[in-house]
């Protein structure tokens, strides 16, 4: 008897903007590696989707070499992984175009990124559309071609990016309709923003719009400074605290190991520690882990003609697997 498997796909898209933290670390890298153990696992670099907002052309670079070593660095195996750049897949575009020819002007009125912007304007009796580049308004376009073009099943994304999926399975199941063919997959949005809530400095979740993260490859001294300004409660050193309360204790567990949360659970509740002590601890963990992280994100950095490398033969799967979708769809089209 012989069994053969298809595996599912799963796709996702980074956008490089600012520098990885502890946030993205336990809420976007690691359950998308771990989704990579079971799926054929295609990762990317929305670099075209990042200008829109970013036009230093030396920001952008350093911004995608972060992302692409970041990745790297917390185990991402470009032999397990098709990891590559947006904007070496020419193949995107292209599609890009064919679902602009498919999709509503008033589905994407009504996309979040667009309609939030329009409010803001109006809002500041500014004309609606003040600000608005094009690259705004059909970003979920091209998204739907980042997602169609390679047959992904899930798409693991943040909350709110969930409307993005679901616009790129209208303008699928439009095409398909058209053309009376299942010539796109449907995609299904996976959020994994329940999967781990992180605390950010000051107890909120950790998000760069809060300006309360910690960066995932600071060096141990940035690391340990940054773990000292975590707010607390004014309770003193004997009096108990309840490790429930306190978002020092929240991010240790994400780090130690079944025994040290137990025993730490107990610390804190007998009184005696002292917050200082708690973060001390808290740092011990954290850097037991990063600090093998960081070293690889360094040597990565250093030798950016490797990631480049790594990048390159990525794109040329991506290309192999889109050139397939795209042929079968112009030939659909009647412009193959
Ligand atoms: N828009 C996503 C974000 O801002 C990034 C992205 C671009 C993406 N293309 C994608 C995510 C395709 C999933 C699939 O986070």
């Amino acid at each position: 008897m012989c069994y053969i498997f298809t595996m599912k796909t799963v796709l996702t898209g980074v956008k490089p903007t600012g520098s990885l933290h502890i946030g993205n670390y336990f809420g976007a890298i690691k359950p998308a590696l771990t989704l990579a153990e079971k799926y054929e696992a295609r990762y990317f670099i929305a670099d075209y989707h990042a200008l829109n907002t970013m036009k230093d052309a030396a920001e952008l670079k350093n911004a995608i070499r972060g992302i692409a070593a970041g990745w790297l660095a917390v185990g991402l195996d470009p032999e397990k992984v098709v990891f590559y750049r947006q904007s070496a897949v020419p193949e995107i575009f292209e599609l890009a175009t064919i679902l602009a020819a498919f999709t509503a002007k008033g589905l994407l009125n009504r996309a979040h990124a667009y309609k939030a912007a329009v409010q803001r304007n109006v809002e500041h009796g500014d004309d609606e559309d003040a600000g608005v580049n094009m690259g705004l308004f059909t970003y979920p376009i091209l998204m739907a071609a980042d997602i169609l073009l390679f047959n992904a099943d899930v798409v693991p994304v943040g909350r709110d990016q969930v409307q993005h999926v679901e616009i790129a399975q209208d303008i699928a199941k439009a095409v398909n309709f058209n053309y009376k063919k299942n010539l796109l997959k449907i995609p299904e949005a996976l959020t994994l923003e329940n999967s781990e809530v992180v605390p950010g400095l000051d107890g909120r979740k950790m998000s760069k719009s809060y300006d309360n993260t910690i960066p995932l490859f600071s060096s141990g001294a940035a690391l340990r400074k940054q773990i000292m300004r975590i707010v607390t409660n004014s309770q003193g050193v004997d009096e108990p605290k309840n490790p429930g309360d306190s978002q020092i204790f929240t991010l240790y567990c994400l780090f130690a190991s079944e025994t040290e949360r137990l025993e730490m659970d107990k610390r804190y509740r007998a009184g005696g520690m002292g917050w200082g002590e708690a973060k001390e601890e808290l740092f011990r963990v954290m850097n037991r882990e990063l600090s093998p992280l960081r070293e690889r994100f360094n040597a990565f950095i250093s030798e950016p003609d490797h990631m480049d490398a790594i990048l390159r033969d990525g794109a040329e799967k991506a290309r192999a697997i889109a050139s397939r979708t795209l042929a079968g769809l112009r030939s659909a089209a009647g412009i193959g």
